[in-house]
């Protein structure tokens, strides 16, 4: 074992070691159990092992996936939470304030790191693509858990190779509660139901692929299979299994994105809850590639929203209906009583324009970005007595966003997200893993604003379609958008569900849009990364390093 010079928590196991540890089976971690020591202090310790294994999903043969399988090592046995029978999660439960302690073990067959999307930790903390394990090697997350209450993920984030892993299984949700939130009263418990939703491409033996990649059946006891999983080796039976995804449709899905055409709830089809007859907070995530949402009540009842990707808001807003794009989260109250016992409602998502489009080389997912599906069916129970209870109207201090201290707050620095050379990038660049341009530099406890440009169409020959902006480290506020008349009808088809209000970590900037932002480098000195959540997009050049300077 020892600790290199690039991330002092990542530890190597020898390399001779681990071979033959994989080769007899032995687990890595009984040779190295050192590692796995809990710090005095930390107030919950996790493992989180990556790994390839199977689910059965669907009727027929078990569907071969990637996901986490976890272990609580110290803390209340509330702090992790793993359901059956699904690849997502598991949810992870801290409070604000504690220590956590988290050791990811990666045993599939490329590198892999987590990202804690929307955790305000240090640079080395926060799984940029540097920091990525090789199979076999152990990082060590260790941090306080500074953010407010609220729902917050993690997902992993290797370079070129975080829409696969993504796709494959691996996400799961960080919630984060505080003394502000529990003196609300809000649902808690069984009344607190996450709906992570996910879009996915089924083959006809139930198996999930991407572009041209798919998960090699586990050796026996579940182990990795060792080797890359390059273009075209599927496993099993091999061959391609994309169906109608020809090698042109696969390279406009690698850049455009990958859609799918079966939605997933929790990383299970055909969503189905029982609640009951009384209020529910619902914490809605988009951990789809690529699809963006607009979702509403199938009877157009209006949805109550009372947080965001920062958690709650000042006070509860009503929308006929809220967009969630790529890692954005919505947190709802609503109040199943409303409804007659027994009716069973669904949450839909609605059509809209300007969605990604690929002009019909879409492989096998027929459901078009902006096309209107259900989601989730939930029936309300038809015996159980209605509780009532009532929502505050107050759940928290949200100051205005105040530009006054800001730099550049009448001329925001630009950022155009161009397409060149049939490549994403930010000002026409793509990824440099360690570099960061002078506008990308900022200075610890400054403000900026920055503009985000979905406007240059030009450069994009055409292939205007939404983003899903997200930046690293903090949490910002949206303080404008405006878009170009070309595209204000698609822009009416979304404008009303956009919640702008509260702390964002991500933000949808639809074609022809401009949105600007107010960002504050309040904690850490660093590289983070910004970038499109549209995890093709990413992968594939949208996404650049900014600095904050001590
Ligand atoms: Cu959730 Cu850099 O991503
Ligand atoms: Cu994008």
């Amino acid at each position: 074992m020892s600790t290199d010079a690039a991330g002092r928590r990542r530890i190597v196991f020898g390399s001779a070691g681990a071979a033959a540890a994989a080769a007899l089976g032995v687990p890595l971690i009984d040779m190295h159990a050192a590692a796995a020591a809990t710090p005095p202090k930390a107030d919950v310790h996790i493992e989180l092992e990556a790994v390839p294994d199977q689910i059965a999903l669907r009727p027929g043969p078990p569907t071969r996936v990637w996901r986490y399988r976890v272990k609580l090592l110290r803390g209340d046995a509330r702090a992790l939470e793993a359901p059956a029978g699904t690849y997502l999660g598991p949810i992870i439960r801290v409070r604000r304030g504690q220590r956590a302690r988290i050791d990811l073990i990666n045993r599939l067959p490329e590198s892999t790191i987590v990202h804690w999307h929307g955790l305000h930790v240090p640079d080395d903390m926060d799984g940029h693509p540097r920091f990525a394990i090789a199979p076999g090697e152990r990082y060590v997350y260790d941090f306080t858990v500074a953010n407010r209450a609220g729902s917050y993920w993690f997902h992993p984030h290797p370079h070129g190779r975080t829409g696969k892993q993504v796709y494959f299984g691996l996400a799961g949700l960080f919630l984060v509660s505080d003394d502000e939130e529990d003196s609300l009263g809000l649902p808690s418990g069984a009344y607190d139901l996450p709906l992570v939703i996910q879009d996915r491409v089924f083959d006809a033996d139930n198996q999930l692929a991407y572009l041209s990649e798919g998960v090699a059946p586990a050796a026996a006891g579940g182990r990795a299979e060792r080797g890359t999983m390059g273009g075209g080796m599927m496993g099993g039976g091999g061959g391609m299994r994309m169906g109608g995804m020809g090698g042109m449709g696969r390279m406009m899905a690698s850049m455009m994105g990958v859609l799918g055409d079966e939605i997933l709830v929790n990383g299970r089809p055909g969503a189905h809850f029982d609640v009951a007859a009384r209020p529910y907070r619902l914490r809605l995530l988009n951990a789809c590639n690529t699809r963006t949402l607009k979702l509403a009540w199938n009877d157009d009842s209006p949805m109550t929203v009372i947080g965001t990707d920062g958690g709650l808001l000042a006070e509860p807003l009503q929308r006929s209906h809220v967009m969630l794009s790529p890692a954005e989260r919505i947190d709802l109250w609503v109040d199943f009583a409303r409804w007659r016992a027994g009716t069973a409602l669904t949450l839909q998502s609605l059509a809209f324009e300007g969605g990604v489009d690929m002009g019909g080389m879409m492989g096998r997912s027929g459901l078009r970005d902006g096309a209107s599906f259900p989601v989730a069916t939930l029936r309300v129970a038809g015996d159980a007595p209605r509780i009532r209870e009532t929502l505050p109207e107050r759940l928290s201090s949200l100051p205005p966003p105040d530009t006054s201290e800001a730099l550049h707050a009448d001329r925001p620095k630009v950022f155009t997200l161009t397409m060149g050379m049939m490549r994403w990038g930010i000002n026409g660049r793509g990824f440099d893993m360690t570099h960061a341009s002078e506008l990308e530099t900022v200075k610890l406890g400054t403000s900026e604003v920055w503009e985000f440009r979905n406007d240059d169409t030009a450069s994009m020959m055409g292939m205007v379609m939404p983003h899903a902006i997200h930046v690293h480290g903090l949490h910002f506020r949206v303080i404008a958008r405006e878009v170009s008349s070309r595209f204000r009808h698609e822009h009416d088809t979304v404008r009303a569900g956009l919640v702008d209000e509260g702390w964002k970590d991500t933000v949808l900037v639809m074609p022809g849009e401009r949105v600007r932002i107010l960002l504050h480098f309040a904690d850490h000195p660093g590289l983070f990364l910004y970038h499109c959540h549209m995890l093709e997009h990413e992968d594939s050049g949208l996404m650049r390093n900014y600095r904050v300077e001590a």
